[in-house]
Parts: structure tokens; sequence; C-alpha cells
């Protein structure tokens, strides 16, 4: 449990407005900053931040919190490596004992203990005996020494328990190691190994600069070829990305995504320093939420056999999604990134960056190339699916261009080609607006809430709920007034389990009148905090949040909650809103 007065130092020292202001280009409006939100697309800017209480909400995504929260959502990370974020932002040092897990691991103590395993397969390598072998394949490979020191790059040596020893000396325990995945145990003695031997080591490091994982590769053709940390106390695979620690300042633009740790360290010695690659799986919807925080625009760069180009297709799919602009780079005379840097040289592979080919082009060509377009058949299968490509593309100019170009290249007008993506525009239109109504409606009524899903049972209830709660977090003489017993109040009064669980928080942050807001992170996903903010927003609107207007809230909180536990369920709910919709 971290300690309140150093969550409250820490925040103080981060001014909001500055923080948001190095992602967000703020505009000011009256009292308060706007901007586009980075948490979801929108033309308008509707994410707001508020100077004055120091938090921010998006009215277009319901994304809202404090400093924290706001860390927590674009870097990332979880609420202890948040603060730490923040307080390493402003030079504050956290305590090792406050940063203790849920599940008994020091965080402090496990990013130490990869940094002290990192520092040893470095000295390995560069151990005039033990490391021989591993140098000799860096100089078979061509990475430089430069290049092996800017990536902090090393060697795990054969041996049994080196690492495991050399970790032991220094204070850390056989549970830290195995938790940390840089040991295993042996099946019949239980005996702690090393987990990587033998290896040459790449270590993965976060945006923040702590060491969080390894990746460690044979140096002949034995296999298995890597071996990768699992998931950690203090590590997720499908989080973080190789070498965006060094990317991120270089990849406003673009960012290329490569498959392999060797093709991004290649690319980064050859001056492109806006490379990265996943961690040994297949990228994952997170880490393209994460790229598109960065960048405007990704390059896939993948191997160029059959695997590499099924994998570049999953990817397109998976960042296009995030509304990123993507494009294909097809490597030709080589089988990567890495190949062909060695073989052609850096202006060579800067020229494909440039002349990559866009996502249509890309896939365009690989339509083309699964049908015969030389007979009726394929011509009209082929047509049929460029129709359905280019009939999802938002600029009509754009649309034009394509459509010329796939009618150059089957030999089918223009026009012809038009009027079918034009008909199944009309189509998909008419389809979006018959989903859009239901689900305003739907939302209206609370129906597939996420963060509160009980919402939507007693609509009356829940509103009250908000409200009650909204002033306990806003005002000490309210929260005052609970904890002395002078307004009767306990969790159990509450409607949905989330207010439950929100009243909890407050109740158990304030037996001494000392809550705060900024605790809540503790218990609540960056999503509840926005939930929660809401509820906060829409009292402090009000002009009168005196005890009798709390009394009465109280009251009517009751009064709903009975009342729902008559009728039952909200269908009713649902069909008066309806209703009223169709009266205004
Ligand atoms: N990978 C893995 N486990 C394997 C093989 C590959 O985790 N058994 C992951 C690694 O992250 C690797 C990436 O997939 O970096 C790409 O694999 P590959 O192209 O085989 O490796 P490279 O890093 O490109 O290495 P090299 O150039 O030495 O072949
Ligand atoms: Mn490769």
């Amino acid at each position: 449990m971290i300690d309140n007065n150093i969550v409250e130092e820490i925040k103080s020292r981060n001014d909001i407005v500055d923080l948001i202001s190095s992602y967000v280009s703020l505009k000011r409006a009256g009292s308060n900053m706007l901007g586009l939100c980075p948490f979801h697309s929108e033309k308008t800017p509707s994410f707001t931040v508020f100077p004055a209480r120091q938090g921010y909400y998006c009215f277009g995504c319901g994304a809202g919190g404090d400093a924290i929260t706001f860390v927590r959502q674009i870097e990332n990370l979880e609420y202890v490596p948040a603060l730490e974020f923040l307080a390493k932002r402003v030079g504050i040092t956290i305590p090792a004992d406050m940063t203790r897990r849920g599940d008994g691991f020091d965080r402090t103590r496990m990013l130490n203990m990869n940094k002290e395993a990192a520092r040893f397969f470095r000295e390995c390598l560069f151990d005039p005996e033990i490391g021989a072998p591993a140098r000799a394949y860096f100089e078979k490979r061509a990475l430089s020494t430069a290049t092996i020191k800017h990536f902090g790059l090393g060697f795990s040596p054969p041996g049994f328990s080196a690492l495991t020893k050399h970790l032991h000396d220094l204070g850390y325990t056989d549970a830290e190691m195995t938790a940390g995945f840089l040991c295993g145990r042996s099946k019949k003695t239980g005996a702690p190994f090393d987990y990587f031997r033998n290896r040459i080591m790449f270590p993965i490091i976060d945006v923040s600069g702590n060491v969080i994982a390894f990746g460690g590769r044979v140096m002949d053709d034995s296999t298995p070829k890597y071996l990768n940390s699992s998931d950690t106390p203090v590590f997720k695979k499908s989080r973080n990305l190789f070498a965006l620690n060094f990317a991120r300042t270089a990849c406003a633009e673009e960012m290329v995504l490569c498959e392999g740790y060797m093709d991004v360290i290649a690319m980064h010695a050859a001056g492109f320093t806006n490379a990265v690659a996943t961690l040994g799986t297949a990228l994952t919807p997170e880490q393209a939420r994460i790229m598109s925080r960065y960048t405007k625009r990704v390059l896939i760069s993948y191997d160029s056999d059959a695997a590499g180009q099924k994998a570049a297709n999953r990817a397109i799919a998976i960042l296009g999604e995030v509304g990123l602009d993507v494009r294909v780079l097809k490597i030709d005379g080589a089988k990567d990134p890495d190949e062909f840097i060695k073989k052609f040289g850096a202006d060579k592979f800067r020229a494909q960056l440039a002349g990559s080919a866009g996502k249509f082009d890309y896939n365009m060509n690989s339509v083309l190339a699964r049908y015969d377009v030389s007979t009726p058949d394929g011509k009209i299968k082929a047509c049929a699916e460029l129709a359905e490509l280019i009939a999802g593309i938002y600029s009509s100019a754009e649309r034009e261009v394509y459509i010329a170009a796939a009618s150059g290249r089957l030999d089918i007008p223009a026009e012809s080609i038009r009027a079918d993506i034009e008909r199944k525009i009309r189509k998909r239109k008419s389809e979006y607006k018959k989903q859009q109504s239901q689900k305003i409606v739907r939302q209206s009524a609370g129906y597939g809430d996420r963060v509160n899903p009980d919402y939507a049972k007693n609509l009356a209830a829940a509103k009250a709920e908000e409200a009650v709660l909204g002033m306990l977090l806003l005002y000490p003489e309210h929260r005052e007034a609970v904890r002395l017993g002078k307004v009767k109040l306990t969790a159990e009064d509450f409607f949905t389990e989330f207010g439950k669980r929100v009243f909890g928080a407050i109740a158990e942050n304030d037996q001494d009148g000392t809550f705060s807001p900024s605790v809540l992170g503790q218990y609540f996903t960056p999503e509840e905090e926005g939930r929660i903010t809401r509820m906060q927003l829409s009292r402090s609107e009000l002009s009168d949040n005196g005890a009798a207007v709390f009394a009465e809230s109280v009251a009517a909180l009751r009064r709903e909650r009975l009342a729902g536990e008559e009728t039952g369920d909200g269908v009713e709910d649902l069909l008066d809103i309806i209703k009223e919709k169709r009266n205004t």
C-alpha cells in the first residue's frame, strides 16, 4: 500500500495540464482546456482538462480521472508503475517497501534484480574467456560494440547456475528469481538453475528505462532458437514492444514494425531508429493501441516468407482497427530487413521504405494474386472483392484513385466499378444506421454498460446512487455526516455492485476523515475511474449541494431501490425511455 502523502506529493508536483500537454495539444476553453481525445478517435475535441480540480474527462468516450489515471491509460501501466513514472518525472523517489504488490513481490526489487541480471550478462559477454564465443557470434552478425552496448546485449554463460548464484549473493530469493523468470527449478532435486544458458541475451526495456524481461537466442541452429521471459510480476508480453524505449522519440510520423529482435537492432544501427518488434508473439490489439499513441503510420516490415506475409495480413487488420495508417514493405532479394541491409546497404533500404506500398495497393495485389483475371469468372470475383475494399474507404477522392487503379488492372470500365461500390456504400450506411439507433436505445438505457452492468436494472436507483456517490466524493462534510452516523448509509444501501465498491473504497479510506479521490486508483481500473469522474462532474455543476440535498439524495436512493425490488427488472425502464424519446 502506498502512503497517501506520497501520492499527494507526486500529484501536486505533476501539474495535469503540463503532463497532458506533452501528449495532447490543448487549447484554452474558458477556465478549462480542450483537445482531441487520445483514447478514442474524434474530429471535434471533447477531451477536457480541468486545471482547478487537476482532472480530465472525455465527454465522447467517458475516459477520465487524475494525473495517475491518465498515465495508466496512456502509457498502459498498472497503478504503482504509473505512480513511479510520475515520481521519476519530477525526481521523487518512492521508498522500496511501498511498492510491494498484492502478490507479495516488491516491484522495485524485481526491477533491480533484472537490472543486475542484465549487468551480469553484459559482464559475461565482455569477459575475455567466458564471452569469447558470444563476441565471435556478434562479429559474424556484424554488430558493432557500440550497438551491443546501446542495446545492453549480453551473454548467459553455459554452466548451470552462474546467474542464480550471483543473484543469491546479492540477496534475491529463489521465489523472486522464479517469478522473474530468471531461474527454473530442477524437477528431481528442486534446486534452482539458470533459465537462460549459453545464449546471447536481449534485455527488454520499458519506456521508463526499466529492464522488464529478456529474450535469449542460441548461437547455432539448435532449438528452441529463442527463449523469452513469460509474464512476470513486472512484465506483460502483450503490452510491450522491443526497442520502444528508443523508438518513442523518433516515430512521430512513422514507426516500423519488424518480426525479429535482430531486424530491429540492424535497423537502429543503420539509422532507422523508429523500428520496434513484438516479443516473440503475434501483434496484439494492446500493442497496436500503444503504437497509436506514439505514431500516425506503421510500416510493417516482416520477413518475406509466407509465414511473414500471413502475419503481416493479420497485423494490417489489428493496426487499422486502432486508426493507424498502415503500409507494408515487401522486401525483395532478402529474407528480412536485417539481411536486406547487410546485402544492399542502408540507402537501398531507405528507398524501399519510401516506396512502400500503401495498404490498398498491398491489398489489391493480394486480391489479384488470388484470382485468374484472364477468365470472366476470376475477373468478376476479383472485382467484387476490390469493390468491397474500396467501399470501406472514407474519402471519396481516395476512392476515385483506387477505382481508377482497379479499372486499369481488371480492364473493367471505372463507371461500372463505381456503381457497384456506391450500391455497397448505401447498403452499409443503412445497416450502420440501424445498428446505431439500436445502440443509442441500449446505451441510454444503460444496456451493454461494461463498467457498471447493473446500471440498467433500475435506472432511477442507479442515477440516485451516482448522485449520492458524486456528493460523497466531492464534499468532506457529507463524508463526515456518514462517518459520524448523522446520515445512515452503508454499502448495502447501494443498488449496483459497482456503487457498493465505490462506497466501500470511500468508507475504508475515510475512517480518520482523510479520504482523497487519489487513492481510488488502487481499487479501480482506468475505465472505472472514468465513471467515477463522471459522477463528480455532474454533481459539481449543481448550485446547491448542501446537507438537505444530500439527505434527500440518500432518501431517493432508498426509495428507488425499494421500488425497483418490487417491479423486478429494468425492461419497463427501457420501454419508458423509448416512449420518452418518441414524445420529444
Ligand atoms: N521467436 C521466438 N521463438 C522462436 C523463434 C522466434 O520467440 N523459437 C521470435 C523472436 O522474438 C524473434 C522473432 O520471433 O526475434 C523473429 O524470429 P526469427 O526471424 O526467427 O528471428 P530473428 O530475431 O530475426 O533472428 P535471426 O535473424 O538471427 O534469424
Ligand atoms: Mn528474422
